[in-house]
């Protein structure tokens, strides 16, 4: 069904399949204090990280029609699971239909993008949800812009149900951080920068530094996604000004509010006001 969609500024959506992307929006909001924010996730639908190419897919364009109809004119797939299943089909073929004048941009190749001045052995690892990994899509963005580097991927399909269970300084989580460490660089003992690729990894920070070796780099998204907003807005005034100016934030569930609420906390570090919509 065809919708009629506000032309009018609007706040930047921000939108992940749950609480992941409030790493990312949390440094966007460092960066850019002056914009709008929509932060959307989609709680009840989580983890989409094990979920087919066709569900990610077709959840993650409910999702940005909402975020259209909510008044955004710019949507950050702040997900790497979505950005990896989602984001070229909805760049290609859906917003031609939609509204050809809205952006919507992803996550991996603003991660991808600094790989090549932070690697010295030419060769990377990826640490993401098993649909990032299947999805090829870090191999394939990274040879795009740097053919001679290698990577190698490993799912850590514990990682996202733990942080989200709040167990990110769990006792038991340390056996399954270990884990797909080891197995990502028995995979390439050459490696010596390891991207975690997906939006809630950054919780597991201390536990994830504990275990990797010295000597590689782990490298966050958060920043990076940050500074290449700055530098896409700064170089896209038309977009620019179709995004307001009040530093706001609101934020949008589709699980209970008080849930919400309480698991958002953690990531943010601060107590926050929700509102619960359907998709
Ligand atoms: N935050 C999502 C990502 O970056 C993963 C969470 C999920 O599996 O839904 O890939």
């Amino acid at each position: 069904m065809k919708q009629i969609l506000p032309s009018t500024p609007g706040p930047i959506g921000v939108f992940d399949s749950g609480y992941g992307g409030l790493t990312i929006l949390s440094k966007i909001r460092e960066t850019l204090p002056q914009y709008d924010y929509i932060y959307l996730g989609d709680n009840a639908r989580a983890p989409y990280g094990t979920r087919s190419f066709e569900v990610v897919y077709e959840f993650t364009l409910q999702a940005v029609i909402k975020l259209f109809g909510m008044g955004c004119q710019l949507v950050i797939l702040a997900c790497n699971t979505a950005s990896a299943k989602a984001l070229r089909s909805i760049q290609m073929n859906d917003l031609p239909r939609l509204d050809p004048t809205r952006r919507v941009l992803g996550v991996i190749r603003p991660t991808v993008e600094c790989i090549g001045s932070i690697t010295r052995s030419r060769h990377v690892g990826v640490l993401a949800t098993a649909g990032t990994i299947k999805s090829e899509s870090y191999p394939l963005e990274v040879h795009k812009l740097f053919p001679d580097i290698k990577v190698s991927g490993e799912a850590c399909p514990l990682w996202v149900p733990l942080v989200e269970n709040n167990e990110a300084q769990g006792d038991g989580t340390d056996y399954f951080v270990r884990k797909y460490i080891n197995e990502l660089l028995a995979k390439d003992r050459l490696i010596d920068t390891v991207i975690l690729g997906c939006t809630h990894f950054p919780l597991l920070l201390p536990k994830i530094q504990q275990y990797m070796p010295a000597g590689i780099t782990t490298v966050t998204q958060g920043e990076l996604v940050a500074d290449s907003l700055k530098d896409y807005l700064s170089r896209h005034p038309e977009i620019d000004k179709k995004c307001t100016k009040g530093g706001r934030c609101v934020y949008r569930t589709t699980e209970s509010e008080d849930k919400f609420t309480e698991s958002a906390s953690v990531f943010l570090n601060e107590s926050i006001k929700v509102e619960r919509i359907e998709l």
